[in-house]
């Protein structure tokens, strides 16, 4: 498979583009720094400097042409203010989904978060912003004629993947590595029956390729892990 993923510097998306490369796959990873394309090729991918703030429908069409899939895990980041939560985290994440209508890219994986039905629990403007900003996006996604999956996981950590989560439609909040975010990103790309689904994403306990196999069966996932691993 050859998957373009924006925000290809990010955190979540290097860990994706490992796991990607390890297994033979093409990675295109779009990065809005071109000091950054070293680092992404060094992960085993090829960079592209596509800054989704700041161009056109047809460049990123051309940049992800020949793509089998788009990964959206590019965001304006902590330290940004509710302005870019606008301009990155809707606006970016729209951009790169009329890019794939036009370039025939038809697999979107859209890495949105938890909470973003409930804006007004966060503890500030911009954080309110942000819940506002990954809604919107998620709205758009899903009104595009794609075969999109919305992930929405809860805060991200860096500690190691444990391979064990809790997927569903709806979870309880918690937290997840990025390490076993990414390893979900893989498998959702090799799962096409969870086309069409939003999925909360926390640590837990299910075997994440049973997880996500599960959930594109409409289990409800109660985090038993005998419930699927059989
Ligand atoms: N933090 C959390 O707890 C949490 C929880 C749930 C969901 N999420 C979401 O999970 C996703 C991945 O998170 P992460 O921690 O891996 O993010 P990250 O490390 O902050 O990576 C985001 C990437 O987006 C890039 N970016 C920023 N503006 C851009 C632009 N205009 N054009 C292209 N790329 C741009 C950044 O580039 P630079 O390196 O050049 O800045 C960065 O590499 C994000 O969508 C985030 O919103 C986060």
């Amino acid at each position: 498979m050859r998957i373009a993923i924006a925000g290809g510097h990010g955190k979540v998306a290097r860990r994706l583009t490992r796991r990607l490369t390890a297994r033979g796959d093409d990675v295109l990873a779009l990065v809005r720094n071109r000091d950054h394309v070293p680092d992404v090729e060094s992960d085993g991918a090829t960079g592209a400097v596509v800054d989704l703030e700041h161009s056109d429908l047809d460049t990123v069409a051309q940049a992800i042409t020949g793509a089998d899939a788009v990964v959206f895990a590019a965001g304006a980041g902590p330290g940004s203010g509710a302005a870019r939560k606008d301009t990155m985290d809707r606006a970016g994440a729209v951009l790169l989904a009329d890019a794939a209508y036009v370039a025939g890219v038809r697999r979107y994986l859209l890495v949105s978060s938890m909470g973003v039905d409930r804006p007004d629990d966060a503890h500030d403007d911009v954080f309110r912003a942000y819940l506002r900003a990954k809604a919107a996006a998620e709205e758009a996604v899903r009104e595009r004629d794609l075969d999109w999956t919305v992930l929405r996981p809860g805060a991200l950590t860096d500690d190691p993947g444990t391979g064990r989560v809790r997927l569903a439609r709806r979870v309880e909040r918690g937290s997840v590595p990025r390490d076993d975010v990414a390893a979900v990103l893989v498998a959702l790309l090799d799962e096409a029956s969870t086309i069409g689904l939003t999925l909360e994403l926390v640590a837990g306990e299910d075997l994440v390729d049973a997880a996500v196999r599960a959930a594109g069966r409409g289990e409800p996932g109660d985090g038993s892990a005998d419930a699927v691993v059989r």
